[in-house]
């Protein structure tokens, strides 16, 4: 516990269960009050909201589809009259459990728009008020290893079919529009950066990642390692508290070492 996010309000999408409930956790023991956003999960986010009124900060668990521009309007003025401002906006939410599925429509209205509009919810209020951040979940998906040896294909195998990768594009389209928006907001001390979590073990990473792809990129990693959803809350706290005040348009990755940036 610590009083790194003392007096402020976040939001964090997608955070009913999985990585975004740590980052909601991890905020509210540095002193914020958390909204929590989410869809279809809604009703395990009960236990955050309970995790964080036992830690002493205000809870709020909203019921929205990031992909309705309407839905996060009503979502964004909520939490304004039920916790009384707004300061920082963790865009985590994403087509992760149902990655092996989604349409590419779906990824862009989701992953990619899904920022957009709650972005765009929000920055009216950190726009009046001459401060805030807003953390961008992207991921190593956006930077694809060459993971050879994971699928061999025999030698007669026909030629694969080329397909838009709805997950990896759309996380990278998030790092461009990360710095556009830092770009646009920065003015009014409004900052914007995006986080690239490697390999967590979340309940969705557990479902629907193979284990020979887990497996091969905790071998091919720096420190032999994947991450669990709190490993990642401390690069988040960083983005969303004062530690970063100077910090805008970057990209962070927290990945054990499996992808070097230049
Ligand atoms: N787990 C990993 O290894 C990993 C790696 C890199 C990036 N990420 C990203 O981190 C984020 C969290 O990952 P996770 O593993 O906890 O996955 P997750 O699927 O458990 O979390 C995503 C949450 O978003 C919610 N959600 C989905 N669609 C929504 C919508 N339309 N409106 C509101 N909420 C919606 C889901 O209900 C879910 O609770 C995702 O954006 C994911 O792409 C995860």
């Amino acid at each position: 516990m610590g009083d790194r996010m003392e007096g402020k309000v976040c939001i964090v999408t997608g955070a009913a269960q999985g990585i975004g409930a740590a980052y909601a956790c991890r905020l509210a023991s540095e002193g914020a009050d958390v909204a929590i956003v989410d869809l279809t999960r809604i009703d395990q986010a009960r236990e955050v909201v309970a995790a964080i009124e036992a830690m002493g900060r205000r809870a709020l668990s909203l019921k929205a589809d990031v992909a309705d521009p309407g839905a996060m309007g009503e979502m964004a003025r909520t939490v304004v009259a039920e916790l009384g401002r707004i300061d920082c906006l963790v865009n985590n939410a994403g087509l992760m459990f149902d990655q092996l599925t989604a349409t590419w429509e779906q990824f862009l209205a989701v992953n990619f728009m899904g920022m957009v509009n709650a972005s765009n919810a929000v920055v009216p209020y950190l726009w009046e008020q001459r401060s805030g951040s807003i953390i961008n979940i992207s991921s190593t998906a956006a930077f694809p290893l060459p993971l050879s040896g994971v699928f061999t294909a025999p030698e007669d195998a026909p030629a694969p079919s080329v397909f838009p990768h709805g997950y990896g594009l759309t996380k990278w389209m998030i790092i461009f529009q990360t710095r556009e928006m830092a770009r646009t907001l920065g003015v009014r001390n409004i900052r914007v950066n995006a986080v690239c979590p490697g390999v967590t073990m979340s309940p969705a990473t557990k479902a629907v990642v193979p284990q020979a792809i887990v497996d091969r990129l905790t071998e091919v990693s720096a420190l032999r390692s994947t991450l669990e959803p709190e490993d990642m809350t401390g690069v988040v706290l960083f983005l969303a508290s004062d530690d970063s005040a100077k910090m805008t348009g970057q990209t962070l990755v927290n990945d054990a070492g499996t992808w070097f940036t230049g």
